[in-house]
């Protein structure tokens, strides 16, 4: 890691001290819990600012754009602070482009990325003019083309898929030759020439998303030269591509095991050194929020090994979608070890689980902290058993705002219908 790069958060309060402390500066943990319940996601605006910083110093190194992937967070508060911040957004959906007009993000800020883009996905996003569309395969290009009805030339990118191993879960490796995800090369340049000989469009970025949570430089640096390749085969036919998109997915490790290194800074140190003439783009997303926020659940019970908590897979599902490791620790005292215990919470599911086989010391009452939880916890929450979707709470100048309110029965009924009638 190049000497001159700072490492992320060095001055700031980290959840694990406040835990220990019980508090977020002058908020008290135990009083936020009173005031908006459990479980509730907790944010600490200070943290994303300081991470969104730390990856803009980084890609200024060698003037690179980064679009955050919203798909990790997208609550508005969020993005608001990522917004404030200067960086450019990546969105998958309808929702989430209309998260950004919710909150005045430029369209031309914008990227749209993801497979399987639907016609109305497609048509909002030309309609409002965003940055670059980036295709998943010669259908979706395709498809473009056919809605593509100018007079204003679209910008299309190409998401290749480099056939790589990208070391991390396979649920989440999305750059292997297997993934339903992009392209290979040969295609990728088929479809590059394709873009650059429609008189509506202009060829965007050579872009590749290789999966997520990634602990290495090595896939990134492999991906780097894979596209660097396929840029140079591009231009001896007189085709430019705008610039090289490595996607995101860089990891902040875990808990448990947290990385030792900066897989971004090392790889701008290894691009800048390499291949200083290119531009380049990136799609972090877990790594901008994902410290940045724990989950806050209350003990119910103490049962055996198991700590029973008001939080479970609805709320965090990465331990049991990915055997993710979290780490848990008690609000305002460090955890007294106390032989091997589970933290579940209370669906149905064997899979509800938040940690296993910890040292923790827990009872009926208690409050626990769930790190790392800041990316894919509140966006990948769900109804199943029945529960509701909790709050989410921004801390920011030493004030708690409920930046999304607890989903309500009510909430969840108005949007069903029994034809039968009562
Ligand atoms: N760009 C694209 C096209 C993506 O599909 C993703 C994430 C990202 C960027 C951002 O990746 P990040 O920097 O956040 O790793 N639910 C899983 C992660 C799935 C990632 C999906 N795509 C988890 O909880 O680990």
């Amino acid at each position: 890691m190049p000497a001159e790069v700072a490492k992320p958060h060095a001055d700031l309060l980290t959840w694990e001290q406040a835990v220990a402390d019980g508090a977020w500066g002058n908020t008290e943990l135990a009083a936020l819990a009173a005031q908006f319940g459990t479980p509730s996601y907790v944010y600490a605006a200070d943290m994303i600012t300081a991470a969104c910083q730390h990856y803009q110093q980084c890609a200024g190194e060698i003037g690179a754009d980064l679009h955050y992937a919203m798909k990790s967070n997208g609550n508005l508060a969020v993005l608001q602070l990522i917004k404030k911040a200067g960086l450019g957004f990546d969105a998958a959906s309808v929702l989430e482009l209309e998260r950004c007009a919710a909150i005045d993000i430029r369209s031309a800020r914008t990227i749209v990325t993801g497979p399987g883009k639907s016609v109305e996905l497609l048509e909002r996003a030309m309609r409002n003019g965003v940055r670059e569309i980036i295709a998943d395969g010669s259908e979706e290009l395709e498809r473009i083309s056919v809605l593509n009805h100018g007079p204003t030339k679209i910008t299309v990118g190409v998401r290749v898929n480099p056939d790589i191993d990208s070391k991390t879960h396979p649920h989440i490796a999305t750059g292997h030759g297997a993934s339903k995800f992009g392209v290979n090369m040969a295609q990728a340049q088929k479809m590059c020439m394709q873009i650059a000989t429609t008189p509506q469009l202009r060829l965007g970025s050579l872009s590749a998303h290789i999966g997520s949570q990634i602990s290495s430089c090595e896939p990134y640096v492999e991906t780097a030269r894979l596209l660097l390749k396929l840029r140079d085969e591009l231009v001896s036919a007189g085709v430019v591509p705008k610039q090289i998109d490595l996607g995101g997915g860089f990891g902040i490790g875990d808990n448990v095991s947290r990385l030792d290194h900066d897989v971004f800074a090392e790889l701008v140190a290894w691009l800048k050194k390499n291949c200083p003439d290119q531009q380049f783009a990136f799609q972090p997303g877990r790594a901008l929020v994902g410290r940045a926020g724990i989950l806050l659940t209350k003990v119910e019970y103490r049962k055996g090994r198991h700590i029973i908590v008001d939080a479970g897979m609805t709320e965090l599902i990465r331990p049991a979608l990915y055997g993710s490791k979290h780490g848990v620790a008690k609000l305002g005292m460090s955890p007294a070890p106390e032989g091997k215990m589970d933290v579940v919470g209370p669906v149905c599911e064997n899979t509800d689980y938040l940690a296993q086989n910890i040292e923790l010391d827990a009872n009926p009452g208690d409050l626990l902290a769930i790190f790392d939880a800041g990316a894919y916890g509140s966006v990948m929450m769900s109804n199943y058993n029945g529960r509701l979707r909790c709050c989410e709470v921004m801390l920011d100048d030493n004030q708690a705002r409920l930046v999304r309110r607890r989903e309500t029965v009510a909430d969840v009924l108005a949007a069903e219908t029994a034809p039968l009638g009562g």
